[in-house]
């Protein structure tokens, strides 16, 4: 091998390892390109709405300048939201002392089903404190398309009103201004998303 061959060569080698090093380096970076587009629904969720709430005010995100931690979901959820929602009402005990500054928010991707009277006896059995919201079919898919919520109805030809609805199962947290701060996992445990909350708080 010629001399500048060799040098070409070790020359290469060299920029690659140092670019591998680079990226390896920042694999955090953008924590992990926001997550691969958090959870892969693609794009930066977040952004404002006004929904009805549970006890049938509304509930407008811009006048709410608390931390918000909100699960897209649906009552006849047979396992996911339940379980979510368990780790959420654990999450808030665990938070008590500064239960002010944050907003638990259940908006249902159901507003068919889950009218006023079912979500609120439902988001109750869980947590005093959090808000379920509903709106038109309308709002909610736009309220879901902002937050890049994915959620489709699955219909049984044999029983019709008994649908179920695939959705996306992790939990957003938002800021006072409804951005996209980050986002929790399914199981993750309740003392790690407090901890997360206290950390963003405290930023
Ligand atoms: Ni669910």
């Amino acid at each position: 091998m010629h001399m500048i061959q060799k040098y070409v060569l070790i020359l290469l080698i060299a920029s690659f390892a140092a670019i591998s090093i680079y990226f390896f380096q920042n694999k955090n970076y953008h924590q992990d390109n926001l997550s691969t587009k958090v959870e892969n629904q693609e794009g930066i969720p977040g952004g404002h709405f006004a929904l009805t709430t549970h006890n049938g005010e509304i509930y407008n995100s811009e006048s709410d300048k608390n931390l918000k931690i909100i699960y897209f979901g649906f009552t006849f959820c047979p396992d996911v939201c339940p379980t979510t929602l368990i780790n959420m009402a654990n999450t808030l005990e665990e938070l008590k002392d500064i239960k002010n500054e944050i907003t638990p928010l259940f908006i249902s991707v159901d507003p068919e089903r889950d009218n006023l009277e079912i979500i609120s006896e439902y988001v109750s059995a869980f947590h005093p404190n959090i808000i379920g919201l509903t709106g038109s079919v309308e709002n909610i898919e736009k309220v879901a398309a902002d937050w890049k919520v994915y959620y489709k109805k699955e219909v049984n030809e044999d029983m019709p009103d008994n649908y179920t609805i695939n959705h996306l199962d992790i939990i957003f947290i938002a800021n006072k201004n409804n951005n996209f701060v980050d986002f929790v996992r399914p199981n993750t445990p309740y003392k790690d998303i407090a901890n997360k909350l206290r950390e963003i708080l405290k930023r």
